[in-house]
């Protein structure tokens, strides 16, 4: 099987993106997926998921990790799970304050029973395997709290992948919306934002409840697993989704290698390669 890698940053704001922000997040997303592949070639898909969402969470372009948006009451809680297609154990942590990674805690939940994890819980499971403190906040993330200017930013970030064996992983990780509720839960720790079976492999981003609303990336994956096609499963959901103007965008990989992508609404960023030529849209 050819590798395959493809991941997202989330929706450009149309009105408020500018041509900078636009073509620094495109290179980000180039560079980091061409090193995901190199990663892919030695490791497994789930591995690999875990690799990609870490970089992103590292680049303060994307709305996970740093840079994350800051809920109503001034904090950062962010949220990421984590789905191998081949033991279909799931994996996450939701509304974890303070940490460098969040993929990389859910990561280290899949040895466990208790798999997700939320708010202290979290923290505490953290600090507990070394997780050290760490203060995802940017200058301008705090700027646009002051001017409460967050909601124009929908942001998460995520990767599927397949590895030369066949396996299909998916992670995902986000900020949130931005001026939430303290205790709102994200999509992204939940199977509607993020789902993997040996079939295949989704994570989503845009608004939350609507992914949840369209429990996204499961019924995309379960038509898949039924036998549709991926374009048809994509096309079928996000029909579903708009009877409601629902807000989301997702990527995914089938089985047999097959990338898909659909938004509902303009315009999402990703990235995708097979070592051979990467595309990088919007
Ligand atoms: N999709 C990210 C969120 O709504 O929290």
């Amino acid at each position: 099987m050819q590798e395959k890698v493809i991941i997202h940053g989330g929706f450009f704001s149309e009105s408020s993106t500018t041509n900078e922000v636009k073509v620094a997040k495109q290179k980000a997303l180039k560079d980091i997926v061409e090193k995901t592949h190199e990663y892919l070639k030695m490791h497994t898909a789930i591995e690999t998921v875990v690799y990609a969402v870490s970089l992103l969470e590292d680049c303060d372009l994307f709305n996970a990790g740093l840079g994350s948006q800051i809920q109503s009451d001034g904090k950062i809680r962010m949220s990421a799970s984590l789905m191998d297609g081949v033991s279909k154990k799931f994996a996450g942590v939701i509304n974890i304050e303070n940490v460098k990674n969040p993929i990389r805690v859910a990561e280290k939940l899949m040895a466990y029973d208790d798999r997700v994890l939320g708010g202290e819980g979290a923290i505490n499971f953290a600090r507990a395997n070394n997780f050290q403190f760490y203060n995802p906040e940017i200058p301008q993330r705090r700027l646009e709290y002051e001017q409460k200017s967050a909601s124009k930013r929908i942001g998460t970030v995520g990767c599927v992948a397949i590895d030369k064996e066949g396996r299909l992983a998916a992670a995902t990780s986000t900020g949130g919306k931005g001026f939430e509720m303290p205790g709102r839960v994200s999509d992204s720790a939940t199977p509607a934002g993020n789902y993997a079976t040996n079939d295949c492999a989704v994570s989503c981003t845009g608004v939350g409840e609507d992914i949840v609303s369209a429990a996204l990336a499961t019924k995309i994956v379960t038509r898949v697993s039924d036998g549709m096609m991926l374009q048809q499963a994509f096309e079928k959901t996000f029909k579903e989704l708009a009877e409601f103007d629902g807000f989301a965008g997702a990527i995914a990989i089938d089985k047999k290698g097959t990338i898909y992508h659909l938004d509902s609404h303009p315009s999402m960023v990703y990235a995708y390669t097979d070592g051979i030529e990467t595309f990088v849209f919007k």
